[in-house]
């Protein structure tokens, strides 16, 4: 970690507020560093070593912060859209100016968890093609899944753009009966990350996924006590997991 940072930025990532409303902290007069009242929010400050006061409330830095989303249909993964909402407008107005964004994308239709973090050299691991984390989706799809379709999920699938998949693993739960209006349920691991992969992957043995949900990435699984929109912060054991390539 860098030793110095501003002390506007280290009272964000403490939690107390967006970078206006810290500057407004100072200018009252509210923030201590060693003892000494502060005038200026952009002062380096070493969050290791210095005591820093906001109204006599210690500031405990974080460089680092994860959080699992349960996505919700109807917002996209990026960090800004001038059209749609993302998922970084789900959050409190406690996680402004910590910079967070999502490792990785899923679809706005579909659902399920998403990590959210600035830690880069994390997300970099995860997303590495050469890493082959393993992801894991529900899907509904039209049509019924059969032993074949495993077979060639197994074996790789040529997409629309001529790639071939890497081996995926997929398990059927429910076959569906199209004659009785019954869809498939399945689940799939894949081992990649190919724009809309797991939509295409079907497509190509000619059925149609019409509902998507992550389930997990590597180590980390989504909580099931985790409502459809709400969001927590990993416990150090899950991220150290993730770390480790406890994959
Ligand atoms: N595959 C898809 O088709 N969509 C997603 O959102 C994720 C994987």
């Amino acid at each position: 970690m860098k030793k110095t940072e501003r002390l506007d930025k280290v009272l964000g990532h403490s939690g107390f507020g967006s970078r206006r409303e810290i500057k407004e902290l100072v200018r009252l007069g509210q923030v201590s560093v060693n003892a000494k009242r502060i005038k200026d929010s952009g002062v380096q400050v070493n969050p290791a070593t210095d005591e820093i006061l906001v109204n006599g409330e210690a500031a405990v830095y974080r460089e680092y912060v994860y959080l699992m989303l349960h996505k919700p249909p109807g917002v996209v993964s990026a960090t800004e859209d001038k059209k749609e909402r993302t998922v970084i407008d789900l959050l409190g107005s406690g996680f402004d100016h910590l910079e967070l964004f999502p490792v990785g994308r899923l679809d706005k239709d579909t659902e399920g968890l998403l990590l959210l973090t600035n830690d880069g050299k994390l997300t970099h691991q995860l997303l590495s093609p050469r890493k082959h984390v393993p992801k894991t989706y529900y899907a509904d799809v039209e049509g019924t899944v059969t032993e074949e379709d495993i077979a060639q999920f197994l074996r790789g699938i040529e997409l629309d753009d001529g790639y071939v998949t890497l081996p995926a693993e997929l398990t059927i739960i429910l076959r569906g009966e199209p004659n009785l209006g019954i869809l498939s349920q399945i689940q799939v691991t894949i081992h990649e990350g190919k724009f809309h992969q797991i939509k295409r992957m079907f497509l190509a043995v000619g059925k149609n996924v019409v509902y998507l949900k992550r389930l997990s990435m590597g180590s980390l699984k989504l909580d099931d006590d985790l409502p459809i929109g709400e969001y927590r912060e990993l416990s150090t054991d899950e991220v150290e997991a993730l770390r480790n390539h406890e994959l």
